[in-house]
């Protein structure tokens, strides 16, 4: 049964949400990489993105310049950088260095790749369109890259406030390891939580598990069981 509520309200229920790293280079500048949310697919012949990335971001005056830039899919071990990427700006920081992301050179475009991301798409700037309050650029991938590492995760946004952390299949036994690897820098825990494929104490990937600290947070998608880790909250959010 549905209750009717606001907008806002009905979309703190939209997590895990999808986050990319945007790339962009302009001609005589260092590169420069932001975090972002809001993102999805607008064709699929030819493949294209559609991103809404504010006006007052470097990233956009960047994309508007050079008409190009790189969609990146972070892996879960990048929680720390996407942050970083996501509230700094490039105008004062050179988020390359400060993070230490490592790039590789794309091929059709000067944007470069983020070398351990799970996949990067190339794209040139097809549109831009403002319907609402946040202008939308749609960019038509002209190359694709996929990581040699088949095993890597994608990092997605868990809640509300840039929490970042992972989604991980059930049966899979190795977010174990990795959580128990992160324990120490970010809180981790879970509550009890139904999915449709069974409880979260029966998911092989949970069972067993280390001592839980912090904030219990759990996480379901259909057919799919995750905990989530959350890095420190974000100041600037
Ligand atoms: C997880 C996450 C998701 C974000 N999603 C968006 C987004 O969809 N659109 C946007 O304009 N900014 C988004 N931001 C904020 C930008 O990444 C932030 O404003 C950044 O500092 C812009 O960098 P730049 O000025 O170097 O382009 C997000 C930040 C985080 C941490």
């Amino acid at each position: 049964m549905q209750k009717r509520t606001e907008p806002s309200e009905a979309l703190l229920r939209k997590y895990p949400e999808q986050v990319v790293l945007v790339t962009t280079r302009a001609a005589d500048a260092k590169p420069n990489v932001m975090a972002v949310g809001w993102v999805a697919i607008a064709s699929s012949d030819p493949p294209m993105f559609v991103l809404g990335i504010d006006d007052g971001a470097y990233t956009y005056e960047l994309i508007a310049k050079t008409r190009e830039f790189v969609v990146a899919f972070p892996s879960e071990r990048m929680a720390e950088q996407t942050l970083f990427a996501g509230t700094h700006t490039g105008r004062d920081r050179d988020k390359f260095a400060e993070t230490g992301l490592r790039t590789e050179q794309a091929v059709t475009v000067r944007s470069p790749l983020v070398a351990d991301a799970v996949a990067n798409f190339e794209c040139v700037l097809v549109e831009i369109t403002k319907p609402g309050d946040c202008p939308l650029l749609v960019g038509k991938v002209v190359a694709a890259h996929v990581n040699e590492d088949t095993a890597l995760r994608r990092l997605y946004t868990t809640a509300p406030g840039h929490k970042l952390g992972r989604v991980c299949p059930l049966g899979d036994q190795k977010p174990v390891a990795l959580i128990s690897q992160w324990r120490n820098r970010w809180s981790l825990g879970r509550r009890p939580f139904r999915s449709p494929v069974g409880t979260i104490e029966n998911s092989p990937a949970i069972h067993g598990r280390e001592t839980v600290h912090g904030t219990p947070d759990c996480y379901c998608v259909p057919g799919h069981v995750g905990r989530l880790t959350s890095l420190s909250e974000n100041p600037g959010c």
